[in-house]
């Protein structure tokens, strides 16, 4: 199994460019069952859940063709299968967003429950909730839901907690639906809107996404379209904080800042000097890095998918910060492996309190999931001497070629098989 060796002390300097967002081109590749027709995408990032994601799609009979350079080539004309396996669905939970495509259009589905995760529990209820409200019956049998309808109807579903993949899945049931169907506090995070603008090219009627309440108006049927997935900002921002800790100087191209805000605002709290074009930023690192508190929120407010990465930060940090996790319950696993390296780390519950101006030292640390391990990376750039991150698969799934990006910014870093 391969494993990353970071020497730490390299202050990053140089460009990067940021690929697809894997968050946006896992809904876009599902919405490509919703129609026979045939969906090109590009930008699309050559990681594991995308490959797992064309896997699952040509399970179920679909034509799915990855490549390299960003491109996906999706056509579901002959769809035999309307079940996402517990073997597909245990590696990538966002396989559940095939759920609403299939129900949507075929009427059936069979989806395993993706059941807990490194990060808590997880649930899909309101998935659930809200496609029975448009009229399907779901069940929990043999550990998946089946669901099945006579055919959808629009409703108006109030989503009592905020859920990225809950809103994609429900949006994207609702465009065959018949009638309207309005999703109250629904998420506003970019990739829903990427998705709703895939949707919209596709030929679905959907207004408001981006805000709290989306309205769709259901349509016959969908056509194939071209579309363009949006930067990656997960990846944008690890890389922001990369130049951060190092105390380096990184342009970070092909990204979209404005989807940075919350992220780019507290870095600028903890003394980075930062600038922004419409398309690419500029994040250079200073001496001291101010401890700021942060908490974790839906978009456009700071996002769990960031707080690991920040919490590398802050064991560099001048002070003690504060670090409140409120979307995931037990997102804390990188804690414990950056106290192995020295970091001063006190978890009560939700909170992390950080206390900074610890030097790290290299160790051998697990990685527990996708963001768990970049933090990692990230410790172990300012670690003195050898840091190994074990179980790089969770790496793999989410970003591309990470240590290649790193390396040409100066990182002493490279993947051992
Ligand atoms: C998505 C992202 C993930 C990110 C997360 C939060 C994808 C593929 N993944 O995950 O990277 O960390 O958003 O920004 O886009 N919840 C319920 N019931 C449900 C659904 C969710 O209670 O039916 C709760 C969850 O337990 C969690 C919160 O809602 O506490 C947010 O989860 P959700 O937004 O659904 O996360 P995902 O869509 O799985």
């Amino acid at each position: 199994m391969d494993k990353i060796r970071v020497v730490g002390g390299n202050p990053l300097a140089g460009r990067v460019e940021i690929s697809g967002a894997k968050n946006a081109a896992l809904p876009a590749m599902a919405a490509s069952l919703l129609t026979a027709d045939t969906i090109q995408l590009e930008n699309v990032p050559y990681v594991r859940d995308i490959l797992t994601s064309r896997k699952l799609l040509q399970e179920m009979g679909a034509e799915a063709e990855v490549r390299d350079d960003g491109t996906a080539i999706l056509k579901a004309a002959d769809i035999h299968s309307r079940e996402a396996p517990y073997e597909l669905v245990k590696t990538m939970r966002a396989a559940i967003l095939v759920l609403g495509p299939l129900v949507g259009r075929f009427k059936k589905a069979r989806v395993s429950l993706p059941g807990g995760c490194a990060i808590g529990a997880r649930p899909v209820n309101l998935h659930l909730m809200g496609l029975e409200q448009m009229g399907a019956k779901c069940e929990v049998v043999h550990g998946y839901v089946e669901a099945s309808t006579e055919g959808l109807h629009g409703a108006r579903i109030l989503m009592d907690t905020v859920t990225v993949t809950g809103t994609e899945n429900l949006m994207m049931a609702a465009t065959l639906a018949d009638g309207e169907t309005v999703l109250d506090n629904a998420a506003c995070e970019p990739e829903v809107s990427d998705l709703a603008g895939l949707l919209r090219g596709m030929g679905a009627q959907i207004e408001g996404d981006g805000s709290r309440t989306i309205r769709i108006q259901g349509v016959r049927e969908l056509r194939g379209c071209r579309h363009r997935i949006i930067p990656d900002r997960v990846e944008a921002g690890t890389f922001a904080v990369a130049a951060a800790i190092t105390r380096g100087d990184v342009e970070i191209v092909n990204c979209c800042p404005q989807h940075l805000t919350a992220v780019l605002t507290q870095l600028a709290q903890t003394g980075a000097e930062i600038s922004v074009e419409p398309n690419s930023l500029r994040v250079r690192g200073k001496d001291p890095i101010v401890s700021k508190s942060m908490t974790t929120h839906p978009y456009p407010a700071f996002p769990t998918d960031m707080q690991a990465q920040y919490m590398a930060l802050m064991t560099q940090g001048d002070g003690s910060a504060v670090i409140t996790e409120t979307i995931f319950e037990n997102r804390f696993m990188h804690a414990l492996e950056m106290i192995r390296m020295g970091a001063d780390i006190t978890i009560d519950g939700r909170q992390a309190l950080v206390k900074g101006r610890k030097p790290l030292t290299g160790a051998k640390v697990l990685a527990s999931d996708l963001r768990a391990s970049a933090s990692l990376i990230l410790a172990g750039l300012v670690a003195k001497g050898e840091t190994w991150v074990d179980r790089v698969y969770h790496l793999d799934r989410g970003y591309c070629r990470i240590e290649d990006k790193l390396a040409r910014l100066g990182a002493n870093i490279e993947r051992v098989s």
